[in-house]
């Protein structure tokens, strides 16, 4: 049985933490092992042993073949048993096969999507900006984070929040009014576009306040991308705009980690500075998120209180129910 989360596509951890020794990662609240084959090829399994379920990942690699800990069952990366050394004779068959998940390496990243059979219709978090040449790519993160992934996702699409939390960064105290947005949803998720507010500092970058328009986009129940260009009083190279897509890992129900791609129209920006400035506002935003209760996010209506300003908000917990997410919210 699939849940509809299992039929995302999913980051797991840095691409280059995965060598050739096996890696347990935790994904969904389910133990997976992952490694790297002779072909440098990610390969990832449940971590549970068919034979009598020792951790997987306790094991060893022997020619690019995940070894179990306990008998010595080796499997290759599709979970296939090549071996029971017990029996040395004997052909190993489906009864002896470990559960695989899809594995690919994207943005710097592992991604897994756990439902292996069908993902031919799985998500991926989309990033027009992503194969976009003539932006620059990195990301930021990872960082530990004691809430849900949704709770993160909707601080992500918050506005209102900039002038409070991020304070002569991403806002200003006197500057808190939020205009009306505009919202176009589709069968795929939603857009928020020409969103305008005013910054002090609205990236590394800038030397002075601006004026910048925001556009989100959601399209899987963990991410968001948000575009931001701002005006050029801002002190930002001509045609300057940056792009970041928030990525997460869906640990458990109430926590999960957090990488923010980042894609900026500027090859002479200094990537250290660009990384300090997405840690530092990140470290505003952590303590409050980590405060939020409860941690799942409340869909149910009378949970919260929504008003005009927290469109985007409501948005996202409607995107969320539609698809019958379960995970991460109640
Ligand atoms: S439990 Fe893994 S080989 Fe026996
Ligand atoms: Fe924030």
């Amino acid at each position: 049985m699939s849940s509809i989360e299992q039929l995302f596509w999913h980051p797991v951890c840095d691409a280059r933490q995965v060598q050739e020794d096996p890696l347990p990662v935790k994904l969904l609240d389910q133990s997976l092992v992952l490694w790297r084959n002779q072909n440098g090829v990610v390969c990832g399994l449940f971590d549970r042993c068919p034979h009598r379920g020792a951790r997987l990942s306790l094991g060893r690699i022997c020619q690019g073949q995940l070894q179990c800990a306990y008998h010595g069952w080796t499997f290759e990366g599709q979970g296939q048993c090549t071996r029971v050394p017990a029996l040395p004779s004997f052909n190993p068959g489906q009864a002896q096969q470990a559960k695989a998940v899809a594995v690919q390496e994207r943005m710097g990243l592992v991604w897994v999507c756990m439902d292996a059979a069908r993902t031919a219709q799985a998500i991926w978090p989309t990033f027009a900006a992503e194969w976009n040449a003539s932006m620059r790519k990195f990301n930021a993160g990872p960082y530990e984070v004691a809430t849900s992934a949704p709770r993160v996702v909707e601080n992500f699409l918050d506005m209102s929040h900039f002038s409070f939390v991020h304070d002569g960064w991403l806002g200003q105290a006197g500057h808190s009014e939020i205009p009306e947005i505009h919202l176009e949803e589709s069968d795929t998720g939603f857009k928020v576009t020409n969103a305008q507010v005013w910054q002090p500092n609205t990236s590394a970058l800038a030397t002075q306040g601006g004026m910048v328009t925001y556009t989100y986009e959601v399209m899987h129940p963990y991410s968001a991308v948000l575009t931001k260009i701002p005006d050029a009083q801002s002190g930002v190279p001509p045609g300057y705009e940056e792009s970041i897509i928030v990525l997460i890992l869906p640990i458990s129900p109430d926590s999960c980690r957090v990488w923010f791609r980042m894609a900026v129209a500027d090859f002479d920006a200094d990537v250290e500075e660009l990384l300090a400035f997405q840690d530092k506002i990140f470290s505003q935003d952590k303590p409050v998120l980590e405060s939020q209760l409860p941690r799942l996010l409340p869909l149910g209506a009378g949970v919260e209180s929504n008003v005009a300003s927290d469109k985007a908000s409501v948005a996202y917990r409607r995107f969320l129910q539609k698809l019958a997410v379960t995970f991460g919210v109640c």
